[in-house]
């Protein structure tokens, strides 16, 4: 009776303040009834200093005594409302083997579900198939049989604070290996985990537009937008255009923009304009490891504040809403062309030409990124892949993204670079640079995983601006690119004064230095690649990195899409924030509830994998202690 004369008020009170879905359901939280009737997900009591002498060696893993029976995972299922899921591996409808095998369905995989959203709206599914063991990998006859690998064993289908606090207490006090699962687009395995229990944010959709929104203490007062954790790129757009207004959020639309992308960063063509997606972030709502619901912004839990705004997710919290800036609306103009190094020469100028002569490719290819710093400064995006086609055949790709500009004044910008690229004979030429209102994005809502391994690379500004590093690292890029890499490269410039308040942020602080984030990209399949195969292709990897890495001194690496096997990846990833994370991870998560591959903290365990790639197929171990 009071629930739902408080559910009445709340949506009457969401109605009066605008657009939105209310919040009342995804905000409701674990009762003290509740745990009377399950005592395993009561709250953390112990005090930090106990843990270390109770806590065994590993984390309980399916078929240990110590595991939950079935009993207790179908009461863990009643305290989440039934939203407890037993998933498969999607792939498994293509075993003969497996009880789940159908054919139809291994088709639709086969053929059509990567062009859906199905791998979207899959509880487990994540974009790397090595990072969860290649154990039951899509095809059309597959040997072997399908197992669950890395990927979790029971998954909660979260759409309140309540599930979320009840897995994290569950996880805890039964000492099982909890992951965080949102789109599942990170591609190193920091989302999977064999033997877990998976908290799945995906539809934790809810938004509520907040027109004036004032940070206590005056440091922000303006318009704001309350959102769940689970919202992909293309909803917030959705909302936004509705809206009229802004949300940063990544290029690729189907990333979720409040999960994995705020928390490891998040850059967007909106960068050197309003910074980081991180720096979007005014308060945080959050499921801490002892289970509580907390808020944190700049007066309260700042710790916690500050670590989940770039300093990793999975980690530190379970995010379940945040509270962002809402921009004014704003145009992006492109400015597109393409040279090709091959055969046949263009004569006629044009957005994409074909030129033959070697050095002029590279002549060509160095001018471009010269113009990185241009098109920073200037508040843009410089989006660029230089991909080998064959042998002897090289594509540069370019996109000049100039957010708030028409496209006259973009088409002036770019004048000067295209003059450069004429005068050394690429005669690319573009007519009428093309805008869209920045919200108004329709990249496809669909995607399938990949098999593949990156790395990355963030350029200081002063490396980028010193001619010996700058042609150094031309150099390692055309030598990855020769050697049959990808070399994806986004010029971007989030610095401090343009991320704005609240500024200070658990980001790699190299982030603010730099002027470019780059990714090398290795098309080796890892589907069929042994073991010895596998690693040699990373060794391959890492030796064209080196250089790169010697040329930009100072740079680190964007530890969402990252290696990671990267060198030193503390450094890399956080720089000369790490101890302060570190610190922030200790006192927060003393049971180390969270744990993720080269995260804040993790190097106290390790997965013990059947072989050298480093998949999350195994169990989680302690490095050392007793067993
Ligand atoms: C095709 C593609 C395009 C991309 N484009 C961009 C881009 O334009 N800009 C950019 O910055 N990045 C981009 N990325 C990288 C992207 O930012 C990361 O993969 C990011 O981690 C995805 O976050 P997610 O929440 O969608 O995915 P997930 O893989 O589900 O989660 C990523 C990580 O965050 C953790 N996590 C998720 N939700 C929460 C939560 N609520 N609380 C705590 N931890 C959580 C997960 O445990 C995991 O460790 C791209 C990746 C791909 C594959
Ligand atoms: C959890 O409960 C729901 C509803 O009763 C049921 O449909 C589902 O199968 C249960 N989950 C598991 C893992 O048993
Ligand atoms: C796949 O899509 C095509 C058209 O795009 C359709 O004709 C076909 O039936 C689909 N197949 C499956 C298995 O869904
Ligand atoms: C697959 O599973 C079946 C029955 O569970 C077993 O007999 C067979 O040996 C397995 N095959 C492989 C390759 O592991
Ligand atoms: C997860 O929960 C949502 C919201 O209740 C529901 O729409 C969706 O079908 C569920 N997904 C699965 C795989 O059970
Ligand atoms: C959108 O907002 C801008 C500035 O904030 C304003 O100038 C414009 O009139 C608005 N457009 C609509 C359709 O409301
Ligand atoms: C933004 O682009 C739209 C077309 O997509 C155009 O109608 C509008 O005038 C542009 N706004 C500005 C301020 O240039
Ligand atoms: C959004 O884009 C579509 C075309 O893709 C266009 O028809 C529509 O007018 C655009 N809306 C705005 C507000 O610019």
């Amino acid at each position: 009776m009071v629930l739902t004369f408080l559910t009445v008020v709340a949506v009457i009170a969401s109605i009066a303040e605008g657009l939105g879905f209310d919040f009342f359901d995804a905000d409701l939280q674990l009762t003290e009834q509740d745990i009377h009737n399950f005592k395993a997900i009561e709250f953390a009591s112990a005090p930090a200093s106990e843990i270390e002498k109770t806590n065994p060696r590993c984390k309980n893993f399916p078929g240990d005594g110590a595991w939950p029976t079935e009993t207790e995972w179908s009461q863990l299922n009643s305290s989440v409302g039934g939203a407890l899921l037993k998933p498969v591996p999607p792939a498994s409808v293509c075993y003969h083997s497996s009880p789940a095998f159908n054919e139809a369905a291994c088709n639709f995989l086969l053929n059509n579900a990567s062009r859906t959203s199905f791998y979207f709206d899959d509880p487990v599914t994540i974009f790397n198939y090595w990072a969860q063991g290649n154990t039951c990998l899509p095809a059309e006859n597959p040997t072997g049989n399908c197992t669950q690998g890395g990927y979790p064993v029971y998954v909660v289908n979260a759409t309140s604070v309540k599930q979320v606090q009840a897995a994290v207490n569950f996880a805890r006090n039964r000492n099982i290996r909890l992951v965080i699962k949102n789109t599942g687009h990170e591609s190193v395995g920091r989302n999977a985990g064999a033997g877990s229990l998976s908290i799945w944010t995906h539809h934790l959709k809810t938004f509520k537009f907040l027109p004036d929104y004032k940070q206590p203490e005056g440091n922000y007062h303006g318009p704001a937008a309350r959102v769940g954790a689970g919202l992909q790129a293309w909803e917030a757009f959705r909302q936004a255009l509705k809206l009229n207004i802004t949300l940063t959020a990544a290029s690729c639309v189907t990333v979720g923009s409040y999960g994995g992308w705020i928390s490891g960063g998040g850059h967007s063509p909106l960068s050197s304009k309003f910074g980081l997606g991180a720096d979007q972030v005014l308060s945080i709502q959050a499921v801490t490891a002892d289970g509580r619901y907390i808020t944190a912004d700049p007066q309260t839990n700042q710790d916690m504040f500050f670590a989940l705004r770039g300093g990793g997710g999975s980690t530190f919290g379970v995010i379940t809403s945040v509270i962002v800036k809402a921009h004014p609306p704003i145009n992006l103009t492109i400015a597109s062309f393409t040279f090709t190094l091959g055969s046949s020469l263009s004569t006629e100028p044009g957005p994409s030409v074909t030129i033959t002569d070697k050095d002029t490719f590279w002549k060509g290819f160095n001018t471009v990124f010269q113009f990185g710093i241009t098109t920073v400064d200037a508040g843009g995006y410089l989006w660029t892949f230089g991909i080998p086609i064959t042998d002897v055949s090289i594509q540069m790709q370019v996109q000049v993204q100039m957010p708030g500009q028409t496209p006259t004044e973009t088409a002036a910008f770019v004048k000067p670079l295209l003059t450069s690229l004429n005068t050394i004979g690429i005669p690319v030429a573009i007519t009428n640079p093309t805008t869209i209102v920045y919200s108004n994005q329709t990249g496809p809502i669909s995607g399938g995983p990949g098999n593949g391994r990156f790395a990355s690379r963030l350029f200081p500004r002063r490396a980028y601006q010193s001619p010996t590093l700058f042609n150094a690292a031309m150099a390692a890029a055309r030598a990855a690119i020769e050697g049959g890499y990808l070399f994806h490269g986004l010029n971007m410039a989030p610095t401090l004064r343009a991320a704005g308040f609240p500024a200070s942020a658990g980001v790699n602080p190299v982030w603010r230095e730099a002027v470019m984030h780059a990714d090398m990209f290795d098309p080796t399949s890892l589907s069929s690649a042994t073991p010895a195969e596998a690693e040699a292709a990373h060794t391959r990897l890492n030796a064209f990195m080196a250089p790169l890495r010697a040329a930009t001194p100072g740079g680190g690496a964007y530890l969402n899409e990252a290696d990671l096997e990267e060198p030193n990846w503390q450094q890399s990833f956080f720089g000369t924030n790490y101890e302060r994370l570190l610190q922030i991870k200790r006192l927060r998560d003393p049971w180390q509830v969270f744990w993720a591959p080269a995260t804040v903290g993790s190097e106290d365990w390790i997965v013990t994998t059947p072989n050298q790639v480093p998949s999350q197929n195994g169990r989680l171990c302690r490095v050392s202690g007793e067993s």
